[in-house]
């Protein structure tokens, strides 16, 4: 059993749909253990920043308002802050922050990466930590599902039904490039749903001449349009990085494989015009799914179940319909979660004709 009296929850990464569905989840269950909330904004930084960021929420915040109908994060988010400073000043911080609020215990709502870090922050503390994942590139170890993926890949495939309207009307092949960092899952799930000709992931090496191979396939048919998806990570036909981009901490910053896969096909077959629609935040934004409002009350309310259990230092995670936890240094040992590329997924793309690369 806990002595819990009061819970911080937060946001940390790149925002999704489902996120105001969990913090929903995390104050009402605490709520009906008589638990305090803070809500902490901006990641991490309403911790470790002063004059502290929090507000302290109740059922009404997310009764009376329109926010689990919505994508965004109420709270705020960081893509950065948690990786600002070293690890020492910003444990330091951090301890200082939840001292000054009194916190017993922390929700974290973020990729495995930035539950890796708080969950370090928090062992120079007596806080207790759960963390429940979300992203829309469903990369998180170990979880079948992440918060967010559901909606995201709604997002493409409407984008793609309504792309191919326009490719229809205009006889031309439409290249969608859809996000997911070094994981194609988003992009083959939307490729899949949109009835692509065409998806280039990450995890497949593939050649420019069997994609035009395909695209006369279809010319041979009658048809005079196609819908390319590729994913965000693809490199170029030889393996080598397409962008050189980098964020404000050395990260790598993706997008632009679009432009790259329309001017190698100009340039090497004349009879399909291309063009590009990077569908980029608008995946982020979408209005969140049943199954992302459905798996974030879920998670929710299984973060503070586990945490009136005793809990600590555990992501919640989706297998086999169910609702588990697994340690983070066991999670994080995983490293992300790639595309199969044996999967069902897989399988069925290359059995519908859809090229997918060389495999
Ligand atoms: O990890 C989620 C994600 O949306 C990726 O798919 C994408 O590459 C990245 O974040 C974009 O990050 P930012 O919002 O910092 O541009």
């Amino acid at each position: 059993m806990s002595n819990i009296k009061r819970i911080g929850v937060l946001t940390s990464g790149g925002d999704c749909a489902g996120l105001n569905a969990i913090m929903r989840a995390v104050v009402n269950s605490a709520t009906e253990k008589g638990w305090e909330v803070y809500g902490i904004k901006n990641g991490t930084d309403g911790l470790t920043e002063t004059p502290r960021a929090y507000e302290i929420l109740t059922v009404e915040n997310f009764s009376e308002s329109p926010w689990p109908r919505l994508s965004g994060s109420y709270l705020g988010s960081i893509n950065k802050g948690v990786k600002m400073g070293s690890l020492e000043e910003m444990s330091r911080r951090f301890a200082e922050g939840v001292k000054e609020l009194g916190l017993d215990a922390l929700v974290v709502i973020g990729g495995d990466g930035s539950m890796n870090i708080v969950s370090n922050y928090c062992k120079g503390t007596n806080i207790r930590m759960v963390g429940v994942p979300k992203t829309i590139d469903n990369d998180t170890p170990i979880t079948r599902s992440s918060v967010g993926f559901s909606t995201a890949r709604e997002v493409c495939e409407q984008a793609i039904d309504s792309l191919e309207l326009t490719a229809r009307s205009h006889n031309r092949a439409i290249i969608v490039e859809v996000m997911g960092r070094d994981a194609g899952h988003l992009a083959m799930h939307s490729a899949l749903a949109g009835y692509a000709d065409v998806c280039l992931v990450p995890e497949i090496p593939y050649s420019i001449n069997n994609i035009i191979k395909k695209l006369k396939q279809i010319k041979a048919t009658g048809r005079n349009h196609a819908i390319i998806v590729v994913s965000e990570g693809i490199k170029t036909e030889k393996g080598e990085h397409i962008s050189n981009k980098k964020n404000l901490i050395g990260e790598a910053v993706y997008g632009g494989v679009g432009d790259y896969l329309s001017a190698e096909l100009n340039a090497r077959y004349k009879n399909f015009q291309t063009r590009v629609t990077t569908l980029g935040h608008l995946q982020r934004s979408g209005r969140p799914t049943a199954f992302d409002r459905l798996l974030g009350t879920l998670f929710g309310a299984g973060a503070v179940h586990l945490l009136a259990n005793g809990e600590n230092n555990k992501m919640i995670v989706w297998e086999n319909d169910k609702v588990n936890a697994y340690d983070i240094e066991e999670v994080v040992k995983e490293g992300t979660t790639l595309l199969d590329v044996h999967s069902d997924y897989v399988n069925a793309a290359k059995a519908v004709g859809m090229y997918i690369g060389e495999i």
